[in-house]
Order: C-alpha cells, then sequence, then structure tokens
C-alpha cells in the first residue's frame, strides 16, 4: 500500500533522513520514535511532500508519490493530510471556517476569497467537529479554545480533506496528559472507523506502545526498530535512543499511563 524505499534527504553534509525503507501493506496505526534530530519530522514532510527527497522513492497504491507534480502534487497533499504539534489553525477565524480550509485545495480562488462555502461543506464540518466532540464550540473563534480543543479541531480540517492516510508530527507534545489521551483517541477511531492510515510521530514510548499497531525507531536518519509495541522493550528502547545506562523510560514518558494506573512508577534501566 504505502512503500518507501531507500529514502534520502541530505541537508548539505548532514543526512536528516538516510536511506530509509519501510513497507506497509494495510492501513494501520504507526508511531515513529527518535531521539530530537532523529530525522522523524523530516521523513513525514517528505511523505507529504512538503519537502522533497534527496534520493529514494515514495509509492502508495503502486504511484510514485516523489514524481508528482502541479495538481497531481497537491491531490497527494489533499490524500495525505497532516496534523503539527502547533496546530497551525487561523487564530482569530471561526472553528468552522478553520475546518472548511480542509477543502481549499479543491476550491475556486474566487469562492476562497469571499468565503463562499457550498452548504454540504459546512453541514459536514459541523458533523466532523460533533463527532470530535467540540461542535459546541463551532462558532467561536479557534484561539479561545483550549489547546487540546484546538487541536482536535486540526484534526477535523485533517479529516474535511477526506486524507487516505493522516500524518501527525508530535500531535500531543504541547498538550497535558488528559488532552493528550483524548487526541490519541481521536486519532486511533480515525484509523478503527475511518480505516485511515495514521502515522504519527511521537516522543513518548508509552504513548507509541499503547496506541500503536507498529512502532518505527529511528536514529540518526535510521531505521533501528520496526516491529510491534510488544518487541520494543525496555533494550531497544534504549538502543533507539542512543541513551547510557542512566537511560529511564520515565524520562520519554508523556504519563498518559500514569493518568490511568496512578500507582504504576516506570522502572529505571540499571
Ligand atoms: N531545513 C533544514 N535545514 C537544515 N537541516 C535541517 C533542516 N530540517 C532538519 N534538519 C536537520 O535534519 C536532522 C533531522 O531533523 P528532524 O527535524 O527531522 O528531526 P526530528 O526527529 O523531527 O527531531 P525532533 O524530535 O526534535 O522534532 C537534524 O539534524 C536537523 O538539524
Ligand atoms: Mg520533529
Amino acid at each position: 500500500m504505502l512503500k518507501i524505499d531507500k529514502l534520502t534527504k541530505a541537508f548539505g553534509a548532514n543526512k536528516a533522513v538516510d536511506s530509509v525503507s519501510l513497507d506497509f501493506d494495510r492501513p494501520m496505526m504507526i508511531g515513529i520514535i527518535g531521539a530530537s534530530g532523529a530525522g522523524k519530522s523530516t521523513l513525514l514532510r517528505m511523505l507529504n511532500r512538503l519537502e522533497n527527497a534527496t534520493s529514494g522513492s515514495i509509492t502508495f497504491d503502486g504511484r510514485d508519490v516523489t514524481a508528482l507534480h502541479g495538481a497531481d502534487k497537491r491531490r497527494w497533499q489533499r490524500d495525505c493530510a497532516m496534523i503539527f504539534q502547533q496546530f497551525n489553525l487561523v487564530p482569530r477565524m471561526d472553528v468552522v471556517s478553520n475546518v472548511l480550509h480542509g477543502t481549499l485545495n479543491r476550491r475556486s480562488t474566487l469562492a476562497t476569497m469571499f468565503n463562499l462555502y457550498p452548504s454540504e461543506d459546512i453541514h459536514r464540518a459541523i458533523d466532523i467537529l460533533d463527532r470530535l466532540g467540540i461542535a459546541g464550540h463551532a462558532a467561536k473563534r479557534a484561539e479561545a479554545l483550549s489547546g487540546g480543543q484546538q487541536q482536535r479541531v486540526a484534526i477535523a480540517r485533517a479529516i474535511m480533506q477526506d486524507p487516505q492516510i493522516v500524518l501527525a508530527d508530535e500531535p500531543i507534545a504541547s498538550l497535558d496528559p488528559m488532552n493528550a489521551q483524548i487526541v490519541m483517541d481521536d486519532l486511533r477511531r480515525i484509523h478503527d472507523e475511518d480505516g485511515r492510515m495514521v502515522i504519527a510521530n511521537l516522543h513518548t514510548l508509552d504513548t507509541a506502545r499503547r496506541y500503536c499497531d507498529r512502532v518505527v525507531g529511528m536514529r540518526a536518519g535510521r531505521v533501528v526498530f520496526d516491529g510491534t509495541p510488544e518487541q520494543l522493550t525496555t533494550g531497544v528502547a534504549r538502543d533507539i535512543y542512543g541513551a547510557d545506562a542512566s537511560f529511564s523510560e520515565a524520562a520519554t514518558s508523556t504519563s498518559i499511563d500514569a493518568l490511568n494506573a496512578a500507582t504504576s512508577t516506570p522502572v529505571p534501566v540499571a
């Protein structure tokens, strides 16, 4: 379905992504983990063509994504919607209009200039907001919402594009544990109920283990782990993060788990 072959991105002498090959044969929920600078964001940005690869290829359903131009490239970008750590909403614009921005790629410039949206799009936007539990905020300005609510608006905007793949770059890094859990639950539902592939860069091990079907570990631009959450042992994690003996799982925990089991204490690696 999605096949990444020897994908490389060099910035000068630095290979941010270094010959990464991955094969996903069905829509899954995939977590990408790794230390800061490992190349996680660069990999996602190449996937939706925000960044051009230096070499290698990305194939989706047999089509070479790296070779797309113009309208075909824009269609691909609609097919793989992106969610960011900082939400990237228009702060002063109301929530529904922010969600409707997800249809921008297929509307005329004129319609966009005058903020003219077909009523079926407006209804769909509100339905999506309702599904995410935030329809009550539809008329508010985005900036009036909490971080967790804003991230759910960003998810709604992504769903509005009706994408096959949802890419999320550290979607919960700016959220408290409660909102982090709500947002991860939403992403999981988007996979479970809609059958969309979700690929999320996550900065914490526990979140990857808990929510993902498959976890990819990156280190210095390379894939050093690709397996199930069960295979992601503490030893493997230590290798991914390149940590020394002082490595502790607690250092890579968002404490979503702690929220549910207040008694469990992460065990440091001796
Ligand atoms: N536009 C750029 N120009 C030059 N170097 C870049 C650029 N973008 C990323 N890099 C470099 O590429 C490497 C990978 O960066 P990337 O942002 O993909 O890492 P990351 O795994 O997402 O890290 P983080 O967890 O901090 O978000 C880093 O060494 C970074 O400095
Ligand atoms: Mg990043």
